[in-house]
């Protein structure tokens, strides 16, 4: 079984989708290895690609704030993407890019063991949940596949585009740190 570090060293040298072409970063994704919940965004923007780092941007400190605001830190969790490289212009991941590179994050999943998968977007729950997956109709459910509960939310990035999104997020990041929680009290017996 790698280690992250390992798989991290195999990921920054991929060149299996265009995306390897135009990335200045590859950006492998970071926090606690032995985190009891991961995130999940779409794929590096702008900033994460000059850095190297999931979620530093605009979208990245209202995300720092929401997981501080239910006492988390980044420490505590780990954070990754769907594709590890950024997508021309921001644009979405497409299908092929996204099939090849979420081999990786099984790889990551794998090795971490969380018992929480939170997808952070449509992108993300369509390419985990379900590949109808409607974000605004489906966000703030759990899903239990195998050992995993999983549920999603809307994108931090949406909810600068869109202001009144934030209550239901602000409820969906409620259930999550309630389950984050009982995991606690289970863990302890
Ligand atoms: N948006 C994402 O989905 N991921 C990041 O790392 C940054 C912005």
């Amino acid at each position: 079984m790698y280690t992250l570090d390992k798989l991290q060293s195999i990921v920054t040298k991929c060149h299996r989708c265009p995306l390897s072409k135009t990335r200045t970063n590859v950006v492998f994704g970071e926090g606690n290895p032995k985190a009891k919940l991961v995130f999940v965004g779409e794929g590096p923007g702008f900033n994460e690609d000059k850095i190297g780092r999931p979620f530093v941007g605009k979208a990245g400190q209202l995300f720092d704030k929401m997981i501080e605001a239910i006492g988390l830190k980044r420490e505590y969790i780990y954070i990754t993407n769907i594709v590890k490289c950024r997508p021309p212009n921001n644009r979405n991941p497409l299908e092929e890019e996204s099939k090849i590179c979420i081999e990786f994050l099984r790889w990551q999943v794998k090795i971490i063991e969380p018992d929480i998968i939170v997808c952070l977007g449509a992108v993300a729950a369509r390419n985990i949940i379900d590949k109808n997956f409607k974000i605004t109709k489906e966000r703030g459910i759990w899903f239990n596949r195998g050992n995993f509960s999983i549920i999603a939310t809307y994108h931090p990035a949406a909810l600068l585009r869109d202001e009144s999104k934030k209550r239901e997020a602000w409820e969906d990041f409620k259930r999550i740190k309630k389950k984050y929680d009982e995991i606690d009290v289970k863990m302890e017996r």
